[in-house]
């Protein structure tokens, strides 16, 4: 995603003239060794955990927000209760996007385990 600068600006030390056209680095954002401890960790329960700018932020924040979040969670559900078992044969190939920390390549094969969950219901 970009922005058009509207008017010249110095910020960090960069000069921005109006007009530029400036890419948002989402990833980076959210990565901000400036204002998160341990910015590379997964660490769930950080302090101000709910402050990632995966969505964006601002007048343009996600609209779609709360649906694609609900979506997740039904997907989440899913995968917890049916046990999915996901099995990687090779290594994962990452897409190179300013925007989107993902794989181009996830070769898998994946299976559910549902075994351990009948072997708990009789125990
Ligand atoms: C995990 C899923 C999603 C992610 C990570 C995501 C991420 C984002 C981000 C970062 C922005 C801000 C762009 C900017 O700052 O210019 C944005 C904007 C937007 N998103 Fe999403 N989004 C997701 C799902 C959705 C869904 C499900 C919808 C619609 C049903 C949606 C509709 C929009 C729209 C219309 C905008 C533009 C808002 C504006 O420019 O004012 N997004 N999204």
């Amino acid at each position: 995603m970009f922005r058009t600068a509207k008017r010249d600006v110095a910020l960090n030390g960069q000069q921005i003239r109006e007009g530029d056209r400036l890419a948002l680095w989402y990833l980076s954002g959210n990565r901000d060794a400036q204002v998160l401890d341990d910015p590379d960790q997964f660490i769930i329960d950080r302090r101000h955990s709910r402050k990632y700018l995966s969505f964006g932020a601002g007048i343009h924040y996600c609209p779609g927000e709360r649906l694609a979040t609900m979506q997740l969670e039904v997907l989440w559900e899913g995968i917890l209760e049916q046990n999915l078992i996901i099995d990687v044969v090779e290594q994962p190939k990452r897409l190179h996007s300013n925007f989107i920390r993902g794989f181009w390549l996830f070769s898998h094969r994946h299976r559910f385990d549902l075994v351990s969950d009948a072997n708990s219901a009789v125990t």
